[in-house]
């Protein structure tokens, strides 16, 4: 399988990147910083450079072309504002899908987060509030489009070891924690499953993934 990753130097990304080219996978993780190209390649995945907040959808087709699967692990992160919440977990994501549709790439994976799209509570922080915004904006965009796609709402992140133990189902799930290790093996069992067009939310649990990824793309 060749599958492109935007936003590769994350930190899901880099874990995917590891699983996927350790089976045999060709990876390409879309990077805008050239520092980052190291830590890519490490990871057994080969770095583009592409800024999803400045590249056109020309550019960004052609380094999805001959893609069996896209996956969108960007976000503008823990440190940005609110301006950056549009650009890079809405506008991004819309970006790649244009993309994706261009090149014929069918597969689109979204990592997308537990809250998308919900209003925001009463005395929620406005980047918060921009961040569920964006998200749930990303999520519209691709539920419209004709691709096989499938979003993935993980609840908290965290750098705890995998268990490869997880409840993957369809909104709502209770709020809780999951690895980003978790959350790689769950995407890259995403990337096994035909079944699609399906909003999965994701938390540690109790279900070994190869049987929670079958069950809950089914729901
Ligand atoms: N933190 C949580 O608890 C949580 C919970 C649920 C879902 N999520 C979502 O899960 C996703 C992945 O999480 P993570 O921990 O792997 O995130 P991460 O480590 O912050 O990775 C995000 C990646 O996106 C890249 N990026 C940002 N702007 C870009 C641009 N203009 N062009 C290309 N790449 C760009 C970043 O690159 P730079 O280093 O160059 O900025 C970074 O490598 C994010 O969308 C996040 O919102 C997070």
């Amino acid at each position: 399988m060749r599958v492109v990753i935007a936003g590769g130097h994350g930190q899901i990304a880099l874990r995917l990147e590891r699983i996927l080219s350790a089976r045999g996978d060709t990876v390409l993780g879309l990077i805008r910083d050239p520092a980052h190209a190291g830590d890519v390649t490490a990871a057994g995945a080969d770095p583009i450079l592409c800024d999803l907040e400045a590249a056109g959808v020309g550019e960004l087709a052609a380094h999805l072309a001959g893609a069996d699967a896209v996956v969108f692990a960007a976000g503008a992160g823990p440190g940005s504002g609110a301006a950056r919440k549009d650009t890079v977990d809405r506008a991004a994501s819309v970006l790649l899908a244009d993309a994706a549709e261009r090149a014929g790439v069918r597969r689109f994976l979204q990592v997308s987060s537990m809250g998308a799209g919900e209003p925001p509570r009463p005395g929620t922080d406005d980047v918060w509030a921009a961040y569920v915004k964006a998200k749930g904006a990303a999520e519209d965009d691709l539920r419209g489009r004709d691709l096989d796609w499938t979003i993935l709402r993980p609840g908290r992140l965290t750098d705890d070891p995998g268990t490869g133990r997880v409840t993957l189902a369809a909104p709502p799930v209770p709020r809780g924690a999951v690895s980003r290790d978790d959350v790689a093996a769950v995407l890259t069992a995403l990337l096994d499953t035909p079944a699609t067009r399906r909003t999965l939310e994701l938390v540690g649990g109790e279900t070994p993934i190869d049987e929670a990824v079958p069950r809950g793309a089914g729901s």
